[in-house]
């Protein structure tokens, strides 16, 4: 199911910087973010906290990667900030994946993170030893996200349509690397507008600097909110 709000990255050093950056909006103004492990780490629980206290839903990406009990009970802690979605690393196994479900509880999405979008074909089959292609690793990890019972997976846009092949049109695809036509790519290779992700079936996607970085954060944010939306 398509989320109207894209995410917004709050890829800040500090809550001070959250705070300027959110009272730029105004109050009525409900938004979904994403708090990342650079905060996550600068302010702690705090910041899920602040961005709760307004009424703003929140993506905690910590990407956790442990033992099936150690996740368990590190979800169970993110569940009582009142997290709306967060994430694992399929790669830690479906025992730890159905673990993270359990302690989390049924309330917040809880999606997993397969090959990273940094990692190459390459580098995989050398350094993780797959010895199959990208794509049909990325594939094997939904399959696998899927029957532990987690909702979906942070991917790159261009893998949705292989993904919700292999699992169900209600798998949710979390895509980052968007970018509205004519900006900046920063460290982005492999792009793709929010028109063209809604048209490939993202059920959510996630925006940083065009929007953070921006002169007007809060038009960029309508104007990226709108072709999300079909709008415009
Ligand atoms: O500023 P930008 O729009 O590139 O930010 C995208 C956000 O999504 C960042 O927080 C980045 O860490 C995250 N991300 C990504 N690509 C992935 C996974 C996460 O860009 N494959």
């Amino acid at each position: 199911m398509r989320e109207s709000r894209p995410i917004v990255a709050l890829d800040f050093p500090s809550l001070e910087e959250v705070k300027s950056f959110l009272a730029l909006f105004p109050t009525e103004e409900k938004l979904y973010v994403k708090i990342g492990m650079e905060l996550y780490y600068a302010a702690g629980p705090e910041v899920v906290r602040y961005a709760k206290s307004l009424g703003h839903s929140v993506f905690l990406d910590l990407k956790l990667h442990d033992i099936p009990n150690t996740v368990k009970s590190a979800m169970a802690v993110l569940a009582n900030l009142g997290v709306d979605m967060t994430n694992v690393h399929a790669a830690g196994g479906v025992e730890m994946m159905a673990a993270a479900r359990e302690g989390l509880g049924d309330g917040p999405k809880l999606i997993a993170v397969t090959q990273l979008t940094s990692t190459s074909e390459e580098q995989m089959q050398d350094f993780q030893n797959i010895q199959t292609s990208l794509s049909e690793s990325v594939v094997h990890y939904a399959r696998k996200t899927a029957q532990a019972g987690l909702d979906g997976v942070v991917c790159s846009a261009h893998e949705v349509a292989l993904i919700k092949d292999v699992t169900s049109n209600d798998f949710v695809c979390l895509t980052p690397g968007i970018r509205p036509a004519g900006s900046a790519l920063g460290d982005q290779k492999r792009v793709m507008t929010p028109a063209a992700a809604r048209a490939i079936g993202s059920d959510y996607i996630v925006v940083g600097r065009p929007i953070t970085r921006a002169e007007d954060p809060v038009a960029a944010y309508r104007v990226i909110k709108d072709e999300w939306n079909g709008t415009c």
